[in-house]
């Protein structure tokens, strides 16, 4: 029974920490959230030990007869007024939380394009001045600033989450929707998809990176340089298998925007939307097997590549930092 009560304590527990937890913000919004669903946790716990107060205390009562006047004032009182006065200030807190949850972002501030596609996300930095950065699965943003996430979907609607920092927002094929974030805390944060998209939903996150400003200005100016250029031959590799069709990476003869771009895959935290861990053996694993990996997945499987081939392959996608 101990053992019971332990294992249960430390399963909630485990969901108040971490980098995809709504009860450990690290920004403005979610605190907020959080903010609010401990007053709601506080709230509903008060009223229960009231109730249940209440219920034992009907249970041990000696009755001396009917008294209508009694009975009537916790009816209208206690099933009436009380929960009609609890409900709107509930509601009212919520709404005022609402609005500054829903304000756009101040003019000027930093803006991030992100594109929901089964299963992967597209994300893409303007830059004045210059051609704008798109990479996958991963953001960095600036600590301390605010930033507008400019969210749709061109295949089907997907929702955009990153609990650690705010609330989750819809991305509807056809509409543009928006998302305001005001991160405070250094670190990384997981966010995932929170709607069902198809058979590997469960298999869409990213990452979000939130630093000081002068690391956010050296990551995106190494995000906008083109691909190291690495080792010939995994790059002949890359050309010849036809990679190309689908993806891009800047510097080179590919420059499609089907898949994800690959530009400076090596120096992501993560490959296929945060399921694999990076490096070149998750690169060769995830080029020969994809659909084992992500079930119903877009990309092809590259089996057939000789192993040398694949192994040049995964070594020069691994060197694009
Ligand atoms: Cu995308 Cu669920």
């Amino acid at each position: 029974m101990a053992k019971a009560v332990r294992l249960a304590c430390v399963t909630c527990l485990l969901g108040c920490a971490g980098e995809q937890s709504a009860l450990d913000p690290g920004g403005r919004e979610a605190r907020q959230l959080a903010s609010l669903f401990w007053w709601l946790v506080a709230g509903g716990g008060l009223i229960w030990l009231g109730v249940t107060a209440l219920a034992v205390w009907a249970a041990y009562l000696k009755r001396d007869g009917p008294r209508p006047d009694r009975e009537r004032l916790l009816i209208v009182g206690g099933g009436v007024v009380f929960p009609t006065v609890v409900l709107a200030g509930v509601l009212a807190y919520s709404l005022w939380l609402l609005q500054g949850l829903l304000a756009p972002a101040p003019p000027g501030s930093l803006r991030v394009h992100v594109s929901g596609l089964q299963w992967w996300w597209r994300v893409t930095y303007g830059r004045e001045g210059g051609e704008p950065v798109e990479l996958a699965n991963e953001l960095h943003l600036p600590v301390s600033e605010p930033v507008e996430l400019v969210l749709d979907a061109p295949d089907v609607i997907h929702s955009f989450w990153v609990p650690g920092l705010g609330g989750k927002v819809d991305m509807i094929p056809g509409r543009t929707t928006r998302l305001t974030l005001h991160p405070e805390r250094v670190g990384v944060y997981r966010g995932a998809c929170a709607e069902y998209c198809g058979a590997s939903h469960a298999l869409m996150a990213f990452y979000v990176v939130v630093e000081e400003r002068e690391a956010f200005d050296r990551w995106l100016a190494g995000q906008a340089r083109p691909a190291a250029a690495g080792d010939a031959r995994g790059a002949a590799v890359f050309l010849s298998a036809g990679c190309g069709a689908c993806h891009a990476v800047r510097g080179t003869a590919a420059r499609s925007r089907v898949g994800p771009d690959l530009t400076h895959v090596g120096g992501r935290r993560s490959l296929a939307a945060a399921t694999l861990g990076n490096g070149a053996e998750a690169l060769a694993r995830w080029v020969r097997q994809p659909h084992v990996i992500k079930p119903e997945v877009r990309m092809p499987a590259f089996h057939l590549l000789p192993a040398e081939d694949a192994g040049a392959l995964a070594a020069w996608l691994e060197g694009l930092k």
